[in-house]
């Protein structure tokens, strides 16, 4: 790619700059003095290159992935890698060459295989993250001489996260770049595979699993085969191969010289890039507290979200002596401004070259880079950045502090001293660095004969996450005999200390000592007295941290032995068992399967075609509401917030404010001109708060500015005056204090429960409680609305990210005093939704409504991810308090049940949510006897909404764990009880409804065959047995989840078609595409009903002008409802136009509709449909509030570390049943995407609220508000084995094309990862003798697991009843 032959040529030939610059999609552009404060996001977005979206501003997500070319001169060679742009400083890539995703390809020019791949292979649903992974593979293709390997490919992606497919379509979507596609990647005249040759019958595409079918039951004349996508890329307009397309590097920037910098930014900022050290250090001199930049990881952060104004930076980036790499004698020298990327290919090099002895240190630097950030942060992070930053959780600097690396300083006059890292780390970010003085260069000595290094760490997720703890570990040993003494040691730590520190008197121990198991048990004796937390230190998880100390030198001492083992004889060796200790973490390539069957409607019904702006989404060609461009005169908004969790609004002082820099306007409550009441089923909440505020991120006023960044800027100047008032941060509180939501109470009943316990049949009875976790949406694209007036102020219209645009509508008529026929909410598709934009999107466009309306001006409010994170509520955290009969075979006879929701501070629609997971709790068993109380409890956290799933998981959850009680009660396997317990056809439910079409029984055998369930449990057992620190654990669980809004009159959907004279469609309907594909279903639909190609489709936006009164795109019903609703209006249209149809055949469909317009025949219908024959009522407690149910089951086999709670998913299989499926593809995509989002839900995710749990976080502030404190799965994260079936031939009568809804049902088969888990967990604590049941709380984070393994290693800081806290 590229002409890297001719660029080497050119490249001789320096020039003078005259002018700061920069390419662009290899368009120049000169970049002005005055821009010093922007990020390239921000400046590529300004110019109108939108593709490149914001998801975090953290560098966490990747979703603003860009690719920077520059020519290294030493090297003679264009260098190419992705960065993060919303951490790039714009200046910082001055002379280079930027490639965003619009350079990449277009559907007008034609795509690049790349985009062309990831499209075809369903890889994009929302399509918000997907320029960011297209860019990430993008600059490794262009990086690499040779085609990667598909590990490099996965690597290469760590840094890119994406919350709806689950990954596995764009891991298939890349691999065919792979090396074991070599002919693939080189050769384009071999791209034509031959047809079936090992082509993925899911993707269409040629594909390295291999494993995949596809059964093609109705055999329409066009299969899925003649369909296949072949891989090479060509223009649709000239038919050109993509490859001769690709941007070369720019000529100019070949012969150009980078040139010193001196410019300038908002608020006098001063930006220098010196090119000598000569000059770096009189600008130091000069500017003392100025900040050095090479990545900007750290300082951007700093700036972007600490706000912290530093007010000089210098770049640099492009100092040769900070940039120096040498391999010495006796080590190496790394100039302090070398990035990590850099640094991880020297040592990569050196390993192989150098005697394994040496570069015992340099493996253990690979190791933990490895795990370092993602690629696109090691790409320009730098060495000296993250030294001199001296986080208490920086990963390398333990590692220099246990290698006796030595730091070189060279202050302003040119002197340069030597000190060991050890001393260097003074405090919490405080090094030995005066300000005349910087950092230069690292001396890392080479390792001797018997000298060992060795990396720790442990975060929450594996991939691109900070440490909880790491540590750097060397031991120096000598043979004395038959004895290995330790002759030098060195252990450090991270995580648990304001700094890096060195575990000193355990070093003075090791010292002198014989490495047998009295010195390890010396060391973990006096390990303890080096690591000093105290109970409420930062971070919390205090007894983990502790733990861990002591895990990471266990696994030291036994990683040691086995290095000596290996070459020479060691007294006490190490027991089989104890090697799984040491075994370090490998991930194979993943392996995933998808097996469903075709069952064609017509034209296009049933066909996996691939979402149908696909194509847009992967050129980053479509457009999110933010991409909007502003309209003249238009003004950017930012919130003001509460920072109280309950007080009183003394006073405002807003002067503040409104003497900011480009500050246009402020409003609050007693501006709203409708009514301030806001709320989508009762009005308990204000638009901004008057007198009280009930939450932190309670929005008090709205502020408007000429930027985004002034907007926010002149909000973080209103001052408010609290009296502060008692808070309830907890469902147990609220419980106690008896706080509920008015009316929110609820009971369901069958049978008579206490007669049952009373009754000689109940031969057991258990009692417990269940906290189950809460969980961020984390959609990539964040709450965003733009709305403007027309006729100054007669109508008002907005483009919202929602998934109710009847409700933004209501909303925004509501507060502004309008009528709803004068305003309008338009949405084309959202950047993902999960329930989280169902009613809190409202209150965005509300609050941008009130100052549009009052200045007549356009305003956009985009929320920051932590603003959007601490603003607008989550899935709800659960408290169940149960009591279950049962009998010594474990049939359930009864169940009585409390259960909680914390629903924050409004109702919003936590009572429906709370119904849901009653309706849930009996998840597939019969009961007999059942009794539910519900309560949602009022709280001061922002209001929780709705969330896939909406209540379901939490009750379903809560019933696996009284399964999974008895279960262990009564000693036998939690599948046997399940199995016993099942409900079948006929069965009544606690609330009344009978079960009718029940595939439970098949879908449970058929993944019970599938993965071989009790040969794994026999090979589980056998592994357990010779791994004392691994253990693996499996689970099978089933699902039922109801289909229907539980509240009747929401069950209703419209949709408008017009037909036009060229025979195409469009359809308009009242459900929003958020990425589930369901415009894509619906055209299908129309397609298919009137016998035309897919193609003649389309659907353009959602608006409440033409489909009015719709509701929310939500409870996984719109595909039914909404392709129900367009088949109406096609059947109508086909009803008229069948009297000229029959008169004659028609060459086509075009010449149809032309003859019925010339007999004046109407070609637009509006389409209705309710959802028939259901309803519940609660004042009975019977009824029938669903239509269907959606069963499924999955099968999970984990292994855990029980040392550290790492773990990791080695199998998944999931079952599902979705009748005859409209959309297979689409469907498997949704089954996959809410099994990773489950398993973040019951694994990963951990929502830390400033509670009683939680005293170092302020009072009711959200701690894990950004991708960096709060981790959704990475790509890491998903099984290394990754099936998905669909159930075969069971067609669902209820629904349309007998398919069946899909989007919520699967989330709850990821709990089959968690009970996993906890089975693993069993394994472990049986070690210790610990057998009987113990809680395990959502997420099972590392912390929890590790916790619950009870050993030596815990029992010094903990009793084994400990329980870690959670947020609930
Ligand atoms: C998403 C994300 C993930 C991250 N993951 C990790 C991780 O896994 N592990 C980890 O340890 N860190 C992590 N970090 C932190 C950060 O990336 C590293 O600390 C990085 O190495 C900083 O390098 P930089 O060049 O970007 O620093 P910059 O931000 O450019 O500079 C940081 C600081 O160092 C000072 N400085 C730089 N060079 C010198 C010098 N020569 N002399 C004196 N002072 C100097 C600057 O003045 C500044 O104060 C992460 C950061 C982000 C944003
Ligand atoms: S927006 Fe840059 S990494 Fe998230
Ligand atoms: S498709 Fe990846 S976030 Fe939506």
């Amino acid at each position: 790619m590229g002409s890297l032959k001719k660029e080497e040529e050119i490249g001789q030939i320096a020039e003078e700059p005259k002018e700061a610059i920069l390419y662009v999609n290899g368009v120049r552009k000169v970049l002005p003095d005055g821009f010093a404060h922007l990020t390239l996001l921000e400046y590529l977005r300004d110019v109108g290159l939108t593709g490149t979206k914001l998801g975090c501003g953290e560098g966490g997500c990747g979703a603003c992935t860009v690719m920077i070319s520059h020519y290294d001169r030493k090297m003679k060679k264009c260098m190419h890698y992705a960065v993060n742009a919303c951490l790039t400083p714009l200046y910082s890539v001055e002379g280079m060459h930027v490639i965003t995703v619009e350079g990449v390809g277009n559907h007008k020019r034609g795509l690049h295989p790349i985009q062309e791949s990831l499209a075809s292979s369903h890889g994009s649903q929302c399509g918000f993250c997907t320029p960011g992974f297209i860019m990430s593979l993008y600059a490794l293709l262009r990086s690499s001489e040779t085609p990667p390997t598909e590990e490099k490919i996965e690597e290469s992606l760590a840094g890119n996260l994406c919350r709806c497919t689950g990954y596995r379509p764009i891991v298939d979507a890349f691999r065919v770049f792979s090396k074991t596609n070599d002919a693939l990647y080189s050769d384009i005249s071999s791209l034509s595979l031959q047809e079936g040759e090992f082509i993925c019958p899911s993707t269409g595409k040629p594909c390295s699993c291999g494993s995949k079918t596809v059964h093609d039951v109705v055999t329409d004349d066009q299969s899925i085969c003649s369909t296949r996508y072949k891989p090479l890329s060509y223009s649709e307009v000239d038919g050109s191969t993509y490859t001769d397309k690709e941007l070369i590097f720019p000529p100019e920037l070949l012969r150009r010289k980078l040139s010193p910098l001196n410019l300038s930014g908002l608020g006098g900022l001063k930006w220098y890039r010196p090119l000598t050290i000569k000059d770096l250090l009189e600008l130091k001199e000069k500017y003392p507290t100025a900040k050095l930049l090479v990545g900007n990881t750290e300082v951007g952060v700093e700036m972007r979200l600490k706000r912290i104004p530093y007010q000089v930076l210098i770049s640099v980036a492009h100092v040769p002596e900070l940039n120096i790499l040498n391999v010495k004698d006796d080590g190496i020298e790394i100039g302090a401004a070398v990035r990590l990327t850099e640094l991880l290919n020297l040592f990569r090099e050196v390993v192989t070259q150098r005697p394994a002895y040496e570069t015992s240190a340099c493996k253990a630097f690979i190791e933990q880079l490895k795990w370092f950030a993602g690629t696109q942060i090691r790409n320009v992070a730098s060495v000296g950045g993250n030294v001199c930053t001296a986080s208490p959780i920086s990963d390398l600097n333990p590692l220099w502090m246990a290698t006796r690396a030595k730091f070189r300083v060279i202050n302003c006059n040119g002197n340069i001293r030597t000190t060991i890292a050890e001393n260097f780390f003074l405090g919490y970010r405080k090094v030995d660095l005066n300000s005349n003085e910087i950092l230069l260069s690292i001396f890392l000595p080479w390792t001797r004969p018997f000298e060992y290094v060795k990396e720790f760490k442990q975060a929450h997720r594996r991939d691109d996450d900070i440490a909880i703890v790491n540590a750097g570990m060397r031991v120096y040993l000598e043979e004395r005999g038959e004895e290995w003494v330790v002759s030098d040691a060195s252990v450090a730590f991270g995580g648990v200390a304001p700094l890096s520190l060195c575990a000193i008197k355990t070093n003075e121990f090791l010292i002198g000592k014989e490495w047998n198991q009295n010195v390890l048990q010396g060391a973990l004796n006096v390990l303890p007295t080096d690591i000093v937390l105290k109970e409420d230190a930062p971070g919390g998880m205090v007894e983990f941290r502790r733990s861990l100390t002591l895990s990471f030198f266990f696994k030291f001492f036994l990683w040691v032995s086995h290095q000596i083992e290996e070459n020479k004889s060691i007294k006490e060796s190490v027991p089989l068992s104890h090697l799984s200790a040491i075994n370090s973490f490998h991930r194979p390539t993943l392996v995933a399967s998808q097996d469903y069957e075709i069952r064609k409607h017509g034209t296009s019904v049933g066909s996996p075609e691939v979402h149908l702006s696909s194509r847009l989404q992967v050129t980053g060609e479509a457009e999110y509401t933010d991409d909007t461009p502003m309209p003249p005169n238009g003004l950017h908004a930012a919130l003001v917030l509460s920072k109280k969790p309950h007080a009183r609004i003394l006073s405002i002082d807003d002067l503040g404010a409104k003497s900011s820099p480009g500050f246009a306007g402020i409003f609050f409550a007693k501006d709203v001109p409708g009514s301030n009441k806001i709320g989508p089923v009762v009005l308990d909440e204000e638009l901004f708060a008057s007198e009280f505020v009930t939450c932190v991120g309670q929005v008090i006023g709205i502020v408007v500015a000429d930027t985004h960044e002034n907007a926010k800027l002149a909000a973080g100047k209103v001052h408010v005056e609290y009296e502060e008032l008692p808070a309830i941060l907890s469902i147990e509180e609220a419980v106690s204090a008896k706080s509920f939501h008015p009316n929110s109470q609820k009971f369901m009943r069958k049978g008579d429960v206490d007669l049952c316990f009373q009754s000689d049949q109940c031969e057991k009875i258990i009692e417990g409680k269940v906290e189950v976790g809460g969980q961020e949406h984390f959609y990539l694209e964040t709450q965003s609305s733009l709305v403007w007036t027309m006729d100054s102020g007669n109508e008002v219209h907005m483009i919202s990210s929602t998934q109710a645009p009847q409700k933004n509508q209501k909303y925004v008529s509501h507060v502004l005093g309008l009528p709803m026929s004068k305003v309008v909410c338009k949405t084309k598709r959202i950047g993902g939704g999960f329930g989280g934009k169902e009613t809190r999107s409202g209150f965005i466009a509300a609050a941008a409504a009130v100052p549009s309306y009052l200045m007549n001006r356009p305003v956009k409010l985009t929320l920051d991810r932590d603003i959007d994170m601490i603003t607008s509520g989550q899935r709800h955290s659960f408290l169940g308090k149960y009591k279950v009969g049962f009998t010594k075979k474990g049939k359930v006879l009864a169940l009585d049940l409390e259960i909680y929701n914390n629903a924050g501070n409004s109702l919003d629609l936590s009572l429906a949510v709370l119904e849901r997971a009653m309706f849930h709790s009996d998840n597939v068993y019969e009961i007999p006897n059942v009794r539910i109380f519900g309560s949602v409890c009022f709280t001061n956290f922002p209001s929780n909404t709705a969330f896939r799933g909406f209540g379901g998981p939490q009750g379903m959850l809560i019933a696996e764990n009284w399964i999974q009680r008895i279960a262990l009660e009564l000693k036998k396997s939690p599948e046997e009880i399940r199995e016993i317990n099942f409900q079948g056809e006929g069965s009544i439910l606690h609330y009344g409804q009978q079960l009718e079409h029940c595939t439970l029984a098949q879908v449970w055998n058929e993944l019970k065959v599938s993965c071989d369930f009790l040969k794994v449990r026999e090979e589980v057992d056998e592994f357990n047995l010779h791994n004392r620190w691994k253990k693996r654990g499996i689970a099978m669980i089933p699902t039922k989840f109801g289909i229907s809004f539980t509240t009747k009159f929401m069950n209703q959907a419209g949709a408008l078609v017009n037909v036009y004279t060229d025979g195409t469609v469009l359809v308009s309907h009242g459900g929003v595409e958020m990425g589930q594909g369901l415009h894509t279903k619906v055209a299908q639909v129309a397609a298919s009903a009137f016998n035309i190609p897919l193609s003649s489709v389309f659907i353009s936006e959602t608006s409440t002008d033409k489909v009015p009164n719709a509701s929310p795109t939500a409870a996984s019903a719109s595909s039914d409802m909404y392709a129900a609703a367009a088949l109406d209006a096609c059947e109508q249209i086909k009803a008229r136009m069948e009297p000229i149809a029959s008169q004659r055949n028609f060459g086509s469909f075009a010449e149809l509709v032309s003859a019925c317009y010339m007999e004046r025949i109407d070609l637009s219908a509006h389409g209705f449909y309710i959802t028939p024959d259901i309803g519940f009522d609660w004042s009975t407690g019977k009824g029938k509030p669903f239509s269907y149910y959606t069963y499924g089951a999955a099968f999970a086999e984990v292994e855990i570390d029980t040392l550290t709670g790492d773990f990791h998913t080695r199998t998944a299989n999931v079952f599902m049943d979705l009748g005859y499926s409209l959309n297979p593809a689409i469907d498997v995509g949704q089954v996959e995407g809410a099994f990773i989002q489950g398993l973040g839900w019951v694994a990963l995710e951990e929502l830390k609220w400033g509670d009683a749990s939680h005293k170092w976080i302020r009072p009711g502030c959200l701690y894990t508000c950004g991708p960096g404190s709060y981790k959704i799965p990475s790509l890491n994260d998903i099984p290394f084995k990754f099936n998905v079936s669909l159930l075969k031939g069971n067609p669902n009568v209820k629904a349309i094309h007998s398919s069946k809804a899909v989007g919520e049902p699967p989330f709850f088969m990821a709990s089959s990862v968690f009970f996993a888990i906890k089975d693993a967990i069993l394994a472990a604590r049986a070690e210790t003798g610990h057998t009987g049941w113990f809680p395990l709380d959502n997420p099972a984070t590392p912390e929890r697991i590790r916790m619950s393994c009870l050993d030596e290693f815990t029992a010094p800081f903990v009793s084994s009843d400990f329980h870690p806290k959670l947020s609930v």
